[in-house]
């Protein structure tokens, strides 16, 4: 069975060549490191490697990857495979999460998209650095990212709460009200100021109920 982290570590969805995953060894960290320094991190640069590495290895990261070449191919036969298995117990269509095998340390794998969260794994969640390619925005991508995250936090029977700050009030606040179900907190449009967005998770005692309080 394993931690409750460990089991949200070994997460993955397919689509075509790419593959969504919460394994951080799968992560390249020079990857990674130029995504942070590209223009698309307009909130953060790069830190050190060491500290990279270990905020990844404390967190739940999402990546995002196109799988190259023949590895791309051994991916789809798995994810196939276990698609029909899962279709058998019910399991939804080609969004579900996918029976991949771990890719092998020779697959290619290029980082196209990466997501976040902060979290003890049991009852809060934080979600931040949400990025895609920017070759490849635009082609559903981080949609598709941001579903499978939310497929975790709704997964999580303990969960209080998720939350996220932006300051992209025209787009980002909608993607994350229409794809995380995500509530504005209480907070002034006109100070200029971030938006903060939260869900109440499975844990709170105001689940399933409108608003943003205990009641
Ligand atoms: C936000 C982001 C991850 C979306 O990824 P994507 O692959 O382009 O997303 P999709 O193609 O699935 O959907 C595009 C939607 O994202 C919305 N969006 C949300 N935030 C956006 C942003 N900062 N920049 C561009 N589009 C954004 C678009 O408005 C669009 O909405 P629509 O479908 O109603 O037109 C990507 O644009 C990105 O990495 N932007 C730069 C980094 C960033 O701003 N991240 C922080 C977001 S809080």
């Amino acid at each position: 069975m394993g931690s409750v982290a460990a089991q949200l570590r070994q997460r993955q969805w397919k689509r075509d060549s790419y593959l969504i995953s919460t394994d951080p060894s799968l992560i390249p960290m020079d990857q990674l490191m130029a995504a942070f320094d590209s223009d698309d991190f307009y909130w953060t640069d790069s830190l050190p490697e060491e500290a990279m590495r270990e905020m990844v290895e404390q967190s739940l990261c999402f990546g995002l990857y196109r799988v190259d070449g023949q590895a791309a191919s051994d991916a789809g036969a798995s994810a196939e495979a276990g698609a029909e298995a899962g279709a058998g117990a019910g399991t939804p269509g080609p969004e579900s999460r996918a029976q991949l095998h771990v890719p092998s340390p020779n697959t290619k794998l290029k980082l196209l998209g990466f997501a976040r969260c902060v979290t003890d794994f049991i009852t809060f969640l934080y979600l931040t650095d949400v990025w895609v390619d920017h070759d490849h925005q635009g082609g559903g991508l981080g949609s598709w990212l941001i579903r499978s995250v939310q497929e975790v936090v709704e997964d999580m029977p303990h969960l209080r709460r998720s939350l996220l700050f932006t300051g992209d009030w025209d787009r980002s606040v909608p993607f994350y009200e229409r794809l995380m179900h995500m509530q504005l907190i209480d907070c002034r449009r006109e100070s200029g100021g971030l938006a903060i967005m939260e869900r109440k998770g499975r844990g709170h005692p105001g689940f399933g109920r409108e608003g943003t309080g205990y009641n």
